[in-house]
């Protein structure tokens, strides 16, 4: 069976209860700045499972995309994955356990054709914070499980979030499939890993609210949080092994057998890789992560670095990468069309990324044998050295990791750290102004440059390239500076023809309107900006004339002519396939 054929049943079981369909929200969290990446359909979700009134109601539905990079150097093997697809349903502080679980139950041995002896499930066992779960249990048994099918644990099995470091949370029932083979030991049940049981879904029941002191308040409503992974059901709808040989990964690994001329079964860990991680990359760049030196950006840099290794690996020569996205593009974009829509930046970026990597790793890999034959007798490889490796070559820490556990070495990765937390801080001050945005104050002067921003972002789209999307955006009291994906150089006379445009426009002095509406109605009205995760809710539109729509929080000037004229001061490169332009506004004769 096909991923979408699954994505649409789960869809429509629950919309046959009811439940409203919410858009997958983008995989950089909005609402959450303790993690880089949305790790679990409920993410995008917390505010309303706090309290707040979601406007599609208070019963949902969807399939979410993740991203969770805890074990990257696990992904290889069977199971691991960066990214996953999570199907899930929600209440929000409407029903509970008693419709929640039959409505699970329904869907595995319905559609899903898992008979009951092939499950077992779990309830949280109890402790200080919350009761033990004999209710889930009585739910469970009244659907025909039996006692040797229902397993208790404590916390650390049975308990689920917050997603980041505070937020809701709970006690949850856990669904596992049996694949029949016997009990590895006695004491074998859901939460061992000798691969008897898969879990399938988790059903949260999300009462509790973690704060920053680590203490568990109730909350004021009692929701209900559920996730299945897409891949695994798969897995267990299909019959196969694991989730690479699933239809979801079958045309990855057709590309790969095709551009290395191997079999997947020659060499499973590469192939697995590639695809893993190419899969985590093409979805992180469409929603705008660019590879950088820190925070997100560091690891998708990460993931595309191990990718190209392993490709080499594999006997591939030469910049292929790309076609391997064209494969994920072209498969997935029905259900995320966001793919096909930055089709042409993905394949940029990943073709920059992995040429950069291809000149600096022939560099790195000499400083690396150099390392070792100066390294004595010592088996552990110096953090300090590595570190160099990382910072002058770009080498991910699992790369280094790697080429010396190939060599019989090992590497500090304490001293390492502290190398990296130390390079990490120093870098703070200016990602913070990305994170940000770009307003540090709302002066006159940043309000005016704001503007002049998104004449400048409606010029680039004009005269550069449509496919031009903001990268980031840094505003202070003397100049703006935007980011902006392009793989060349802004040719002299572009910056000509995009001064005059802002100009003209300046000139025109032209009204600056701002609108309250839905994300569909600034769809509507042909709006940039950023659409994902904010669903249901008002957004402002700011138009220019007729010149600019976008989605953005102001503040803005009220007529273009308050900007008297605009000067661009610099072009340059920020990052792979990112240009920068530096700009003022003022009187200029
Ligand atoms: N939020 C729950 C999970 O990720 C459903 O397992």
């Amino acid at each position: 069976m096909e991923a979408q054929e699954l994505r649409e049943a789960f869809i429509n079981h629950f919309k046959s209860k009811n439940h409203a369909q919410i858009r997958s929200a983008s995989l950089i969290p909005e609402n959450d700045p303790t993690v880089l990446f949305t790790t679990a359909g409920m993410h995008p979700l917390v505010p309303y499972l706090l309290g707040q009134k979601h406007p599609a109601g208070t019963r949902l539905c969807d399939f979410q995309k993740c991203v969770r990079t805890g074990d990257i150097d696990e992904v290889g093997d069977a199971s691991h994955l960066t990214f996953f697809e999570m199907l899930g349903n929600w209440s929000l502080g409407d029903y509970f356990k008693r419709e929640s679980i039959p409505w699970s139950l329904e869907f595995l041995t319905g559609f899903m054709g898992i008979r009951m002896d092939q499950l077992a499930v779990t309830a949280f066992a109890g402790d200080e914070n919350a009761p033990r779960d004999e209710e889930t249990a009585s739910i469970w048994r009244s659907l025909g499980m039996k006692d040797d099918q229902i397993f208790f644990y404590g916390k650390e099995d049975n308990w689920w979030g917050p997603a980041g470091q505070t937020g809701p949370c709970g006690p949850d029932t856990e669904i596992f499939f049996d694949d029949g083979r016997p009990k590895c030991g006695p004491s074998c049940g859901p939460s061992c890993h000798c691969g008897k049981y898969t879990e399938i879904w988790n059903n949260v029941f999300m009462e509790y609210n973690k704060d920053a002191d680590g203490k568990f308040t109730p909350l004021k409503q009692k929701n209900v949080d559920t996730g299945m992974g897409l891949e695994r059901a798969l897995r267990v709808i299909n019959h196969v092994e694991t989730v690479y040989d699933t239809p979801l990964f079958k045309p990855i690994i057709a590309k790969i057998e095709e551009l290395s001329g191997k079999k997947y079964e020659d060499d499973v860990k590469a192939f697995r890789v590639i695809a893993d991680h190419l899969r985590a990359s093409t979805f992180l760049i469409a929603d705008g992560v660019v590879p950088a030196r820190m925070g997100g950006g560091y690891i998708l840099r990460r993931l595309i670095r191990r990718a190209s290794r392993y490709m080499s690996a594999l006997g591939i020569e030469g910049v292929h990468m790309a076609e391997v996205s064209d494969v994920i593009i072209r498969d997935y974009s029905s259900a995320y069309p966001e793919l096909s829509e930055n089709a042409e930046n993905i394949r940029t970026t990943i073709t920059n990324e992995e040429q950069k990597f291809h000149s600096t790793l022939k560099k790195g890999l000499r400083k690396f044998d150099q390392m070792v034959a100066e390294q004595g007798d010592s088996k552990v490889l110096n953090g300090d050295k590595v570190f160099q490796l990382f910072d002058t070559f770009g080498f991910p820490i699992e790369l280094t990791k790697e080429l010396a556990e190939e060599r019989g070495y090992q590497v500090d990765i304490d001293e390492f750290n502290n190398h990296f937390k130390q390079h990490q801080e120093t870098s703070r001050a200016d990602t913070n102004q990305v994170f940000k945005g770009g307003l540090a104050d709302a002066s006159v002067e940043t309000t005016k440059l704001h503007t002049a921003t998104h004449l400048l972002n409606a010029g680039l789209r004009k005269i550069v390239s449509a496919d031009i999307r903001q990268k980031g955006s840094n505003i202070t009291a003397e100049r703006l500076r935007f980011d902006f994906n392009l793989d060349r150089k802004v040719t002299d006379e572009e910056l000509a023809q995009l001064e005059k445009f802002v100009n003209d426009a300046i000139k025109a002095d032209l009204p600056v309107v701002c609108e309250e509406m839905t994300l569909d109605e600034a769809r509507a009205k042909g709006a940039i900006g950023v659409f994902d995760s904010k669903y249901g809710e008002k957004v402002k539109v700011y138009s220019i004339g007729d010149v600019s729509v976008e989605i953005c929080g102001g503040p803005h000037v009220q007529h273009t002519g308050e900007l008297q004229g605009f000067k661009i001061q610099k072009e340059q490169s920020a990052a792979a396939g990112v240009r920068r332009i530096k700009a003022v506004v003022g009187k200029f004769d």
